[in-house]
């Protein structure tokens, strides 16, 4: 049986966490701890943007400091991460929420939003306007944590995601397929995800997902910050306390937004 879906992250959520095996969460959380530490007086209150399946949410929450809310646009997405909350005997609340249309009646010490999630924002308008709607749960204190990749990085990681495959402990086999247009700086990963039958090779379901990413370069998104409201606390380079540079693979940046109502 054939069933191809395109929306993204609908079909992905059942491997996503597979595919992100070797990403190390908890170490990723002890550098967004840190990042928050050092910018904010008393970080308590923490919500997560396209948090996916909660990994780094769970993480932070292991360290016993925050109230966290994660949020994702992919209900299927959040649906993993709040079994997985249950499972970890985790606090965190998760809820089905567009990044680009936040409708919360309060604010957060710290919004954060991690892995490459700003760059499935296409064009410099769209980063402007996700920048414009975060400042609806910002204080004057609050920080803006977000990382970006940048070309440099598709240029370097095209080799090694196109043609990746592999099976799930639970069943499914996945392919991935990996483009990048440097003109358009636009990065489109295609999966085609099947699941198995016992034997393994039996093909049950079908299905498949097409992302597409837009890389910046540091200069260009801080042009973008620019022309908003917020002001740069620090950027920072790859997973290190380095100033990121237009080396960098992926940049986090910390911004701060002084303009809010609150
Ligand atoms: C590469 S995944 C990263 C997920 C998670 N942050 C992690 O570290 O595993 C990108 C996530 O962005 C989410 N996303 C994309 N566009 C979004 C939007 N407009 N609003 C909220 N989430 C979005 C996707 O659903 C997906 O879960």
């Amino acid at each position: 049986m054939s069933n191809i879906e395109y929306p993204e992250y609908s079909k992905l959520a059942d491997i996503y966490d597979s595919v992100m095996k070797d990403v190390n969460y908890d170490l990723w959380a002890d550098f967004i701890d840190a990042l928050m530490l050092n910018h904010h007086p008393n970080p308590q209150t923490i919500m997560e943007l396209a948090c996916g399946t909660g990994s780094l949410a769970l993480s932070l929450d292991e360290l016993e400091c925050y109230d966290i809310l994660g949020t994702d646009k992919s209900p299927q997405m959040i649906a993993k991460a709040r079994q997985k909350n249950e499972e970890k005997r985790c606090n965190v609340d998760f809820e089905v929420m567009d990044f680009l249309d936040i409708n919360m009646d309060r604010t957060f010490d710290i919004v954060v939003s991690v892995f490459d999630s700003i760059n499935y924002l296409h064009s410099p308008e769209e980063v402007k306007q996700f920048l414009e709607e975060v400042q609806s749960v910002l204080g004057p204190q609050s920080l803006l944590i977000f990382d970006f990749t940048t070309p440099k990085n598709s240029i370097r990681a095209i080799d090694y995601l196109h043609n990746e495959e592999g099976y799930t402990e639970d069943g499914y086999h996945f392919s991935r397929k990996s483009t990048y247009d440097s003109a358009a700086q636009i990065h489109v990963n295609s999966f085609k995800i099947k699941k198995l039958a016992d034997d393994q090779q039996t093909v049950l379901e079908e299905y498949q997902e097409s992302h597409r990413q837009r890389a910046y370069t540091l200069e260009q998104m801080l042009d973008i910050i620019d022309q908003t409201a917020y002001n740069l606390v620090a950027k920072y380079s790859d997973f290190e306390f380095e100033e990121a540079d237009e080396n960098s693979l992926r940049i986090t940046m910390v911004l701060r937004c002084p303009n809010t109502q609150s």
